[in-house]
């Protein structure tokens, strides 16, 4: 759990068109059912935070409403999926990913009639839901739970992991099991009077884990993702997946060790590894159980359309290429790849070699790029500078919409949003904010309210209410409805490179190729594929203006501007291409 880290711890149509009528419409829907299925592969996934997003009755919560008054928006800008974050019923102690009912929606949010609403306009605009499926950990007011908690020969007991503390007296409950943390701070480990035991939680007290070797939570998660297939949703994104099983023996974790075998210090304290709690072999078990459990639902219309975004932070590509299990027992199609997105430097030896892994060492499996969401800082305050931060995000989101894969933005980030935590303790919102006040300020400056435009509230509330979240000050100029009108926006730039992505057969389908490789300045590479033109970028990561002479092998050096930072120079062949500070070319080779 990195973000965690540091803080507190086809043409068969054309050959068939001579056929008999039935065969001409049997063929075209096959062909249909072909690009369903594969829609992922150069898909643009869109994060939306509900709470965040837009609020339709006033009283400052985002809501579902909101969502599908929103839609042609996201429709515009050429998303073909929305992802949104928990909107299960929910005691909202982690804003959603505490659930206490999976088979419902929170009123907060709105109903399931809502829900039927959002995902048949969606659906209107060929736009897929894709739910947020929590299966680490339930809420404390889960019935699962309750049940759990009230007798030791509960049938529910075994749903969750009880264990006895060590040295327990009549008086004291004794110390936790082990020295396994949680990732939001302090033990993992809660002791429960009830029934005099403890219980372990990854995350928050009140997120207690399930225990997967008990088939019956299995069975549980089989019959919710079921559901949801039922009513209609395009998928799911896996939250915390690699947390689902701990080590059996319960071994203490290690200490990380410095390169002279001392234990990392961390504020104060031993910082400890995550071996026996994290990333445990048996979660692909369970994730081609859940993978088998959806291809089946629509096994004989669209199999392996309906997709597995995994919530899959780990510390290499062959453990992230692992994710996508084998062609017989396929796992995710989309775990995150934060390889890339997390670099948090703009090093172009970095990227050059990460983007090269996701293309050479996922066995030919789709990268899922992403450089952001609502546990991180966002583009700003991870890869800005503070003068040319607009820039910056052009070139942020060029690598993430021109590399090969799918493609995962989240809200905010096209109209070039900034992270703004919030200045005073009281205002916190995000209780591991308060508990790591005043060095970690928690992850309520990436979750504030969608800027639409520059009235009160910025248009995400009515402008009297008051937003669960202030709308921070750059809304008068960093707003939808102000970039939707000029020509030099981030949002224009966003709407202009998901074109690209989508109707470019060389973007679309084409293998991405370094060029200029020993170059440290800029990021170049080509993207290619049979029967089109060759398309390069180049991408400079320096505030320094920069030429770069480029060659494509086979080809001659005349290029054509596809798509280059507002202001720049077209260039006279692909040996002089002049990029400003942080600037941006793409060119269709000639
Ligand atoms: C994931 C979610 C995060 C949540 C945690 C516990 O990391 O993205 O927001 O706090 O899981 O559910
Ligand atoms: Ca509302």
């Amino acid at each position: 759990m990195h973000w965690t880290k540091g803080i507190i711890s086809g043409s068969l149509a054309l050959a068939l068109a001579t056929a008999l009528p039935v065969a001409r419409a049997q063929s075209a829907a096959s062909q249909a059912a072909s690009s369903e299925q594969n829609w992922w592969r150069n898909a643009v996934i869109y994060e939306v935070y509900p709470r965040s997003f837009q609020d339709s009755n006033g009283d400052g919560i985002g809501d579902l409403n909101g969502i599908t008054d929103r839609l042609d928006y996201l429709k515009e800008l050429g998303v073909d999926a929305i992802w949104l974050t928990p909107i299960y019923p929910s005691p909202q102690v982690d804003f959603g990913y505490d659930i206490s009912d999976y088979e419902n929606i929170d009123p907060q949010y709105g109903t399931l009639a809502d829900f039927n609403r959002l995902t048949a306009e969606a659906d209107k605009r060929h736009i897929r839901i894709i739910m947020d499926m929590v299966m680490n950990h339930t809420s404390d007011k889960h019935p699962w739970f309750i049940q759990s908690r009230s007798s030791k020969d509960n049938p529910y007991r075994d749903w969750y992991m009880w264990h006895d503390g060590k040295g327990e007296t009549a008086t004291s409950p004794g110390a936790p099991p082990n020295n396994w943390e949680s990732a939001f701070g302090g033990s993992a480990w809660q002791w429960d009077p009830t029934t005099r035991q403890y219980y372990y939680h990854k995350f928050y007290i009140q997120q207690p884990d399930l225990n997967w070797n008990n088939p019956k939570v299995h069975e549980a998660f089989r019959n919710i993702i079921n559901f949801w297939l039922q009513r209609g949703v395009g998928g799911f994104r896996f939250d915390a997946i690699t947390t689902l099983f701990e080590d059996p023996q319960m071994r203490d974790e290690d200490p990380v060790l410095d390169k002279n075998g001392k234990p990392v210090m961390l504020f104060g304290k031993v910082e400890l590894k995550d071996d026996r709690t994290d990333n445990l072999p048996q979660v692909h078990d369970v994730m081609q159980e859940m993978r088998a459990t959806a291809d089946k639902f629509d096994s004989d219309k669209f199999p392996g359309a309906r997709v597995f975004i995994g919530e899959t932070y780990l510390p290499n590509i062959g453990e992230l290429a692992k994710q996508y299990g084998a062609p017989d027992k396929p796992e995710f199609q989309l775990p995150m790849d934060t390889q890339i997105g997390f670099i948090n430097k703009l090093d172009v030896a970095t990227f050059r070699s990460r983007i090269n892994d996701a293309e050479t060492k996922l066995n030919g499996n789709t990268p899922l790029l992403v450089f952001d969401n609502h546990d991180n800082p966002r583009l700003d305050a991870r890869y800005g500078d503070g003068v040319h931060n607009t820039d910056i995000e052009r070139v942020i989101s060029t690598i993430l919409f021109a590399s090969r894969g799918a493609s995962l933005s989240y809200y905010g980030d096209e109209i070039g949003m900034k992270t703004t935590p919030p200045t005073r303790k009281e205002d916190v919102k995000d209780p591991v904010g308060i508990t790591g006040w005043p060095r970690f300020k928690g992850r309520d400056g990436e979750r504030t309210p969608m800027q639409w435009d520059a009235a009160a509230n910025a248009g995400f509330t009515s402008p009297t209410a008051t937003p669960w979240l202030p709308v921070p000050p750059t809304y008068t100029t960093v707003n939808v409805k102000a970039e939707q009108s000029e020509q030099d926006s981030l949002l224009t730039w966003y709407k202009a490179l998901i074109q690209l992505k989508k109707t470019n057969p060389a973007f679309a389908h084409g293998e991405n190729v370094m060029l200029d490789t020993d170059n440290t300045k800029v990021l170049s590479w080509m993207r290619q594929t049979a029967g089109a033109p060759t398309v390069v970028v180049s991408v400079n990561f320096t505030a320094d203006p920069q030429s770069v002479n480029l060659t494509v092998p086979g080809s001659g050096s005349g290029v054509k501007t596809l798509l280059k930072t507002p202001g720049a120079q077209d260039p006279a062949s692909l040996n002089a291409i002049q990029l400003g500070p942080f600037g941006v070319y793409i060119g269709e080779v000639q």
